[in-house]
Parts: C-alpha cells; sequence; structure tokens
C-alpha cells in the first residue's frame, strides 16, 4: 500500500478549549489509486491532509495519535531528515487556491524551473526547457511564449493546471489535490479534473481528491471516503456509493447534488449544521441532524460495520445502515 493513515487524531487548542478535529481516520490509497475524500466544510479533510504532508500548523495543532504509513514506514515515527526527503521528492499538494500558492513576483517558468534546479540540480537552462515540457504536459497553450508570464496573467483554470505541474515536477508517487477545482467555474472544474484524472493514470499516481462536492468526482474517484466531524462515516468504492448509501449523511450529500433533469426544483439540502468541534454531541455526532436517528444514536457511538468485505471493503458508521441501504 502506498499510503496508509490509522486510527489519526489530531486536536488544536484554542482560547476555548480543545478541538478533536480529527478523531480516529483509517484510510488508504494505493499506486494508480484516486481516493476521494467527501464532507462539508470543517470535516478534517484538509487537517488529515496536512498531518500526512507533514505541514500541519503546530501548534496550535497537534497529531494526538495514529500512525501515517507511507510505503510502509510511519512517517510520524521517522527521522526528520528522511521525511523531508519523502515530502519534497515523493508526495505533492495541489491548494485550491493558486494565486496565493504561486509566487507572483516570478514567473512561471522560474518557479516551475526552480523545481529542478534545487531537487535535480540541473542548469538554468535545463530547467527552463523542463518547464516549457511541463507546461505542454497540462496543455497549457503556447507554453514556450508563455513561460516568462507571471501567475497573474493566467486564467484561473490555467494557474490551477500550472499547480500541477509543479506538484509533477520530481514525479511523486502520491498526490493530495485539496479542493483543486473549487474557486473554477463549472466546465473548467470538469477540465481540470479530467485532466488530472489522465496524469494520475499515466504515472501511476496515488491520488487523494478531496472535495466538497461529490458530483465531481464520480467519474474520476476508485472509492470514496466520507468524513463527518473528523471521522470517516462511510468508505466505499465509488459506484456502490451511488447506487446505495449505506450512511444517512452520504444519502444527505447525494442529494444534495443539483442535477440536470431537476433543474427549477428546489436542491435539496442537510438541515442543521455541522456540530462545534469543542463539543461534538455523545453517541454518533451526525445525530442531530439525522432524518434516521433512534434513541441509540443520542447515546452510543457507532462502530464501523462492515458491509461488504471484498475486492474494496466497504465501511460504515451507523446503527442503522442496513435500514439507510435500503431506503
Ligand atoms: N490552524 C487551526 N487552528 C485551530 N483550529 C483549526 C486550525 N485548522 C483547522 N482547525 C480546526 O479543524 C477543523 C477542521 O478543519 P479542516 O480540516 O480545514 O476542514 P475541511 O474539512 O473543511 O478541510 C476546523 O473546523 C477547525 O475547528
Ligand atoms: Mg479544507
Amino acid at each position: 500500500m502506498l499510503l496508509e493513515v490509522r486510527d489519526l487524531h489530531v486536536e488544536f487548542t484554542t482560547r476555548d478549549g480543545v478541538a478533536k478535529a480529527v478523531n480516529g481516520v483509517d484510510y488508504s490509497v494505493d499506486a494508480g489509486e484516486t481516493l476521494a475524500v467527501l464532507g462539508e466544510s470543517g470535516s478534517g479533510k484538509s487537517v488529515t491532509a496536512q498531518a500526512v504532508m507533514g505541514i500541519l500548523d503546530m501548534p496550535p495543532g497537534r497529531i494526538a495519535g495514529g500512525e501515517i504509513l507511507f510505503k510502509g514506514k510511519d512517517l510520524l515515527t521517522m527521522r526528520e531528515e528522511e521525511r523531508r526527503r519523502i515530502r519534497g521528492a515523493e508526495m505533492a499538494m495541489i491548494f485550491q487556491d493558486a494565486l496565493s500558492s504561486l509566487n507572483p513576483v516570478l514567473s512561471v517558468g522560474a518557479q516551475l524551473g526552480e523545481m529542478y534546479e534545487v531537487h535535480r540540480g540541473l542548469s538554468r537552462k535545463v530547467a527552463r526547457a523542463k518547464a516549457v515540457e511541463l507546461m505542454d504536459r497540462v496543455k497549457i497553450p503556447a507554453a514556450r511564449q508563455r513561460v516568462g508570464d507571471y501567475p497573474h496573467q493566467f486564467s484561473g483554470g490555467m494557474r490551477q493546471r500550472i499547480m500541477i505541474a509543479m506538484a509533477l515536477a520530481l514525479e511523486p508517487s502520491l498526490i493530495i489535490a485539496d479542493e483543486p477545482t473549487t474557486a473554477l467555474d463549472v466546465t473548467v472544474q470538469a477540465q481540470v479534473m479530467d485532466l488530472l484524472a489522465e496524469l494520475q493514470r499515466e504515472l501511476n499516481m496515488g491520488l487523494i481528491l478531496i472535495t466538497h462536492d461529490l458530483g465531481v468526482v464520480a467519474d474520476v474517484a476508485d472509492k470514496i471516503a466520507v468524513m463527518y466531524a473528523g471521522r470517516i462515516v462511510e468508505s466505499a468504492p465509488v459506484h456502490e456509493i451511488y447506487a446505495a448509501p449505506a450512511h444517512p449523511y452520504t444519502r444527505g450529500l447525494l442529494d444534495s447534488i443539483p442535477r440536470l433533469d431537476q433543474k427549477g426544483q428546489e436542491l435539496y439540502a442537510i438541515k442543521g449544521l455541522p456540530p462545534n468541534l469543542l463539543h461534538i454531541p455523545p453517541g454518533c455526532a451526525f445525530n442531530p441532524r439525522c432524518p434516521m436517528a433512534q434513541p441509540v444514536c443520542r447515546t452510543d457511538v457507532p462502530p464501523l460495520y462492515e458491509v461488504t468485505e471484498s475486492p474494496v471493503p466497504r465501511t460504515t458508521a451507523c446503527h442503522f445502515w442496513k435500514e439507510c441501504l435500503h431506503a
């Protein structure tokens, strides 16, 4: 397995108390595989990714437990030097906002080239040629003419392609894309997502795709992990989730996707708000918003139930998953 996160716990110390942002997350992604991590804002998707990348804001953040195995080795206990090497060369991250992630006063060619100069020791001239190659690879038109342009001279979609190019430069085995298309309009979103999926397949990388939009992952993900209040509440192969969710929260997310054949109808929204992480409700964290909640849901934290075993295991943390599956 390329990456395996096991029972990860992350807390933030705030003025008002300890916010439990990640509460026992397990997920994995293999080479050539795409895992979509889904959930509303504040569910712990980015914090989990930051822990994997080693860019967690510490303090106030703290890893309170768990393991992050990369190619079988725990990133949390390995020597800083080795961890830095892996972080630089073997994993890369793509963020939502390219404009704030790229350096505004350096041309994109200089930024892409720098990856090769610093990490591969290539000369400036060779590095610049590599930069053009990369820009071609992410399908930026007229790459040779545009290599000297600055980030603000590109459109949002093209900038996101440049971020993808930056991430690919050193041919990492794992890419984490955190809401990579959220800031783009719908048609550009689809193009960038297609590009990412194509490169991922070509290079046989593991891809973790973080999104709050179940609509964008259907075509590209192999499996989905749905997060709620710092926990994975459902985990399954993508087509199985679309066919029949085994958690009422997943069902709510699915019902919230705008559909072309329902134009004009009011869009369903899950009622209520995600919990305050300083005071996660007892029992199932989703119970105050759940249309299927029973008394047991207010008292007992649901264990992870195994819905199906193989080939990709499917799990859900709902006492009433059978009812949900057949609802
Ligand atoms: N730097 C920080 N300081 C304090 N709390 C934080 C910080 N980063 C994240 N958190 C807490 O972790 C929760 C989960 O955040 P995040 O993983 O960014 O959510 P999302 O699922 O939207 O990516 C936030 O709601 C917040 O309570
Ligand atoms: Mg986030």
